[in-house]
């Protein structure tokens, strides 16, 4: 066993009950915490007004400019963080003495570490059809979606891109996802393998269609949900696995396919559920004519019991009221996909609306989503709300793709931020990651300014290095 100590600048995002265990660990530098001499170094920044996922959480920023996160490869936990200084004198001089494990340092001088970013909905198999030109959302998944996602019963194609998927995410500083397969269990089982080899903390499954969709990505109704029931049984928390019943959404299910979705959903109380909700107004016409007796597009699923607090239903655009009030009801959570509902020109989506009523996570929704980059998606999800008058500050966006994400998975026991147990999922960021980005920080008077500059401009540049569970496993390769 070896305490790996990484030494750089370190931002994450605090709710009370953490700060209150924070704060009983009565190490040299918790006096830091109520520092007002030097604010700059050592903030848990009381005064930011962040917009929880769960609703009646307080949640605050903590930067520490001089920083030390402080991990056990054995657990691939994190240990402690804190300043440099009083981490230095707790675990590296103590580990002079005999018995007392080995400390490998790495030293990332100006450096800033986060949380690695969390995805909440994402297609991998449409990594080989982003960027098609010209359509919304139906014609776009019939000309193009269902022709590619038609390749994934060949096991080798669905390996392939798993993996070149996988590495996708971690060269954009994503480390655990939200994840559409296809409707073939091989391309479930090529998922999980790869994402097991890498030691991701990942969900998925198999996507059930069995009507209005192309023969051969239809599978007959209860074939597909016996598909389920045998992932569940073997990946089901598999280490860092977990599985989500994945109807695509309302159109492309029989009723009945949605009851028994609904019914084994209900049969456990760990398995997640995901599809896709009032994206595209010619998508919530059909579902209309497709369930005239039911009260709106969202009381077929609620009415077929696929919603509840497991639930994440991915656009959530065209909603009313009353939906919302079943949403908050069932603590079923929505994904918003800004750049997918650019692309698709679904619409704009009202971001502090639906956070009144349940909890939002921010989601690329890759191949309609045009990057796997959650901070040029944040970038575009305050572009997305300049439209509606309400800007989105960098730190609430910054909170979300790491804690709020995490909340919004039922993850943030896990993953999330570095308290002491969790996993040490995290991020090592450039904010001079690109030239326009080094000449930018020269002007910045605050660390909100910094961080905002790396909102709107960073992306797969800004990433250095990638660390799952205490093991680096994304590199950025330097230009000679
Ligand atoms: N609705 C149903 N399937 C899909 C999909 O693959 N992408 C998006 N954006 N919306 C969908
Ligand atoms: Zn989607």
């Amino acid at each position: 066993m070896t305490i790996h100590i990484y030494q750089a600048q370190l931002l994450h995002y605090l709710t009370e009950e953490n700060l209150a265990n924070r704060m009983q660990r009565a190490t040299s530098d918790a006096a830091d915490l109520t520092n007002t001499e030097r604010p700059d170094l050592t903030v848990v920044d009381k005064n930011v007004t962040l917009l929880p996922v769960i609703a009646g959480v307080k949640v605050y920023p903590e930067y520490i400019a001089d920083a030390a996160l402080v991990v056990d490869d054995a657990t691939g936990c994190v240990v402690d963080y804190g300043s440099k200084k009083a981490i230095m004198a707790e675990y590296a001089s103590s580990s002079a003495q005999e018995g007392k494990a080995p400390v490998k340092i790495h030293d990332y001088q100006d450096k800033l570490i986060m949380p690695g970013f969390i995805d909440t909905h994402v297609h991998y198999p449409q990594i080989d059809m982003i960027a098609a030109f010209g359509e919304q959302l139906l014609d776009w998944l019939n000309n193009y979606t269902f022709v590619t996602e038609a390749n994934f019963g060949d096991p080798k194609v669905a390996h392939d891109t798993s993996k070149f998927f996988l590495n996708q995410l971690l060269a954009n500083g994503t480390t655990s996802a939200l994840v559409f397969s296809t409707s073939h269990p091989e391309s479930v089982e090529a998922f999980f393998t790869e994402s097991e080899r890498l030691n991701t903390r990942m969900i998925t499954g198999n996507v059930l269609m069995d009507h209005n969709a192309p023969e051969h990505l239809c599978v007959p109704t209860e074939q597909g949900i016996r598909d389920t029931q045998n992932i569940i049984d073997k990946w089901h928390e598999r280490g860092r696995q977990h599985v989500a019943i994945t109807p695509r959404f309302a159109i492309t299910s029989t009723p009945k396919q949605l009851q028994m979705t609904g019914e084994l959903y209900r049969s456990y109380d760990s398995v997640y559920l995901q599809t896709h909700l009032a994206e595209n107004l010619d998508e919530v016409a059909f579902v209309r004519e497709l369930y005239p007796n039911h009260k709106g597009y969202l009381d077929v699923y609620h009415d077929l019991g696929l919603l509840g607090r497991r639930t994440t239903l991915a656009h959530g655009i065209y909603l009313e009221t009353a939906e919302y009030e079943v949403l908050r009801d069932t603590g079923t959570q929505i994904a918003h996909c800004p750049t997918s509902n650019l692309f698709l020109g679904s619409g704009l989506f009202d971001l502090s609306k639906t956070l009144s009523y349940t909890g939002v996570s921010i989601a690329t929704d890759v191949g309609a989503g045009t990057s796997l980059s959650m901070l040029t998606t944040l970038s575009e999800a305050y572009k997305v709300q300049q439209l509606q008058s309400n800007p989105l500050s960098a730190h609430q966006g910054l909170y979300q793709i790491t804690l709020g994400n995490a909340q919004s998975l039922l993850l943030d026991d896990k993953i999330g931020n570095f308290m002491p147990n969790k996993e040490a999922d995290f991020v090592v960021i450039d904010m001079g990651g690109t030239d326009l980005m080094e000449r930018r920080m020269t002007q910045t008077k605050s660390l909100a300014e910094q961080l905002f500059v790396l909102m709107m401009l960073g992306d797969d540049r800004v990433i250095e290095e990638t660390i799952i569970a205490g093991v680096s496993r994304y590199k950025k390769a330097t230009a000679v």
